[in-house]
């Protein structure tokens, strides 16, 4: 396993009870994945995608100051409707544009008035003589934007690299209900990103230890196994369920979407590729602190008392439910509140600004963290050799880009032993998964044949 070569001191193993007087002082973290800001090669990464970086709601008739990639930028819609991402600080001599007022066409600076463009173009200069070249010799800095279901996206890399906008078939749902998101983790990104490729931590964090979060199969650990998909990885977890067998798959999508699975399936419901409940792009703002920014697509179909019981559970966990899967999202609940039911923020913020990878000790269940750090590390390497990372499209498509993140429950007779459960169980999961892969998922075949052994994405 890849573990991070970029790691610079590693804690020595401690071998003996009462040994933290020996422990290793200095421990390193992962500087190749960890540090995004310009020129840094995880920072060029990210700069090759498209990232939102506010809602399209925060830009009404003020601009909004925000940080992303550790770059201090202004965002706002002037009064013809067109979306300006621009550098902070004024051209002239520095004054945030977070006091600028916004006009018909761009944005003006408080101080002196000078009048940018959503593009950085300087319309005027009204404090200089007529004539004054200034505004046609130099531009502010500004970055391209895209806005898409309520999110303001970003393109912060080179302008010769821009790439197409990737729309997913997670944005047209005629069967949801969208809810956006926006919350800040003050620690590194990379933690936060982990947290979706480990499934283990569902049946502890969320199940057995706090009380029932999510519902009570989630208790169990699931056979489970990570897989390359085409946009990215996923995760494919099944569990145990009475006479069913649950399938729950979980899209890490190249290089910062997480593609999430709703919980909210009823005990004994057969399920047919119930898609994804919530789609969070994991920002970097810079090194310690980071954006979750997206949306709940929350099945329409879902029976409401199902939503009521859920609400009911958080609640009694002491957690804060604002739509499905929210749980333990903020530090909003007292410390004593979070300390009784911690959620994934504690979880994730609570490893440190910046986690120090020199002291972990990776299981077989960090499969999928280790794997997602290599997406990511390939990525890097990537832009570093002039290569397009994954993930990234050059060119737009007609038809949403595929994910494959869904539930799906079905009746499959228990197996003799419990081992013979867990292949089983396993077979179901890459049968389905080979399935959506193929195009022939349907609901009369689902699962059919399961399949003891493929590589996904198959080779060509
Ligand atoms: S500092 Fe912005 S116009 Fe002078
Ligand atoms: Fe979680």
């Amino acid at each position: 396993m890849d573990l991070g070569s970029k790691v610079n001191a590693r804690a020595k193993p401690l071998r003996e009870a009462y040994g933290a007087y020996n422990s290793t002082r200095e421990i390193g973290v992962d500087e190749e994945l960890s540090r995004v800001g310009r020129g840094t090669p995880c920072g060029e990464y990210f700069r090759r995608f498209w990232q939102p970086v506010c809602l399209s709601e925060h830009l009404k008739d003020l601009p909004k100051r925000i940080r992303i990639l550790g770059e201090d930028l202004v965002a706002f819609r002037d009064g013809s409707g067109r979306v300006g991402v621009l550098e902070l600080h004024c051209s002239h001599r520095g004054t945030s544009l977070e006091y600028g007022k916004i006009q018909q066409r761009g944005i003006s600076c408080c101080y002196h008035g000078w009048q940018f463009d959503v593009d950085g173009r300087i319309l005027d200069t009204p404090g200089e003589p007529a004539g004054s070249p200034i505004k046609d010799r130099i531009c502010h800095g500004a970055y391209p934007t895209h806005e898409w279901m309520g999110l303001v996206f970003a393109y912060m890399g080179p302008p010769d690299k821009k790439p197409a906008f990737p729309v997913y078939d997670a944005f047209e749902r005629p069967d949801a209900e969208f809810l956006h998101r926006y919350r800040f983790s003050p620690c590194n990104w990379l933690q936060v990103r982990e947290n979706e490729m480990d499934p283990v931590h569902l049946s502890f964090l969320h199940t057995r230890l706090f009380g029932v979060q999510f519902q009570p199969v989630y208790g169990e650990i699931p056979s489970m196994e990570w897989h390359e998909t085409p946009i990215g990885m996923c995760y494919l977890t099944v569990r145990r369920w009475g006479d069913n067998l649950y399938l729950r798959v979980n899209d890490a999508i190249a290089p910062n979407i997480c593609r999430i699975a709703g919980i909210d399936d009823g005990e004994g419901e057969v399920v047919f590729d119930r898609r994804g409940a919530a789609m969070n792009w994991v920002v970097p703002v810079d090194d310690t602190n980071t954006l979750n920014i997206g949306f709940g697509d929350i099945d329409k179909n879902l029976p409401l008392e199902g939503r009521d019981a859920y609400t009911d559970r958080m609640n009694r966990a002491g957690q804060y439910a604002v739509g499905a899967g929210d749980v333990g999202q903020t530090g909003e609940p007292t410390y004593e509140q979070r300390q009784r039911a911690p959620g994934d923020w504690d979880a994730w913020v609570s490893q440190g600004e910046i986690t120090k990878h020199g002291r972990e000790h990776l299981g077989f269940t960090d499969q999928g963290v280790v794997m997602y750090r290599k997406l990511v590390r390939d990525g890097i390497r990537a832009v570093a050799e002039g290569r397009d990372p994954k993930g990234l499209l050059r060119e737009g498509t007609n038809a949403p880009i595929m994910t494959y993140c869904h539930n799906t429950v079905k009746p499959v007779p228990k197996a003799a032993t419990q081992e013979a459960d867990h292949a089983q169980s396993i077979a179901f999961g890459r049968a389905i998964l080979k399935q959506m892969l193929d195009g022939t998922l349907s609901k009369r075949n689902v699962g059919a044949e399961m399949a003891g052994d493929f590589t996904f994405p198959p080779k060509s």
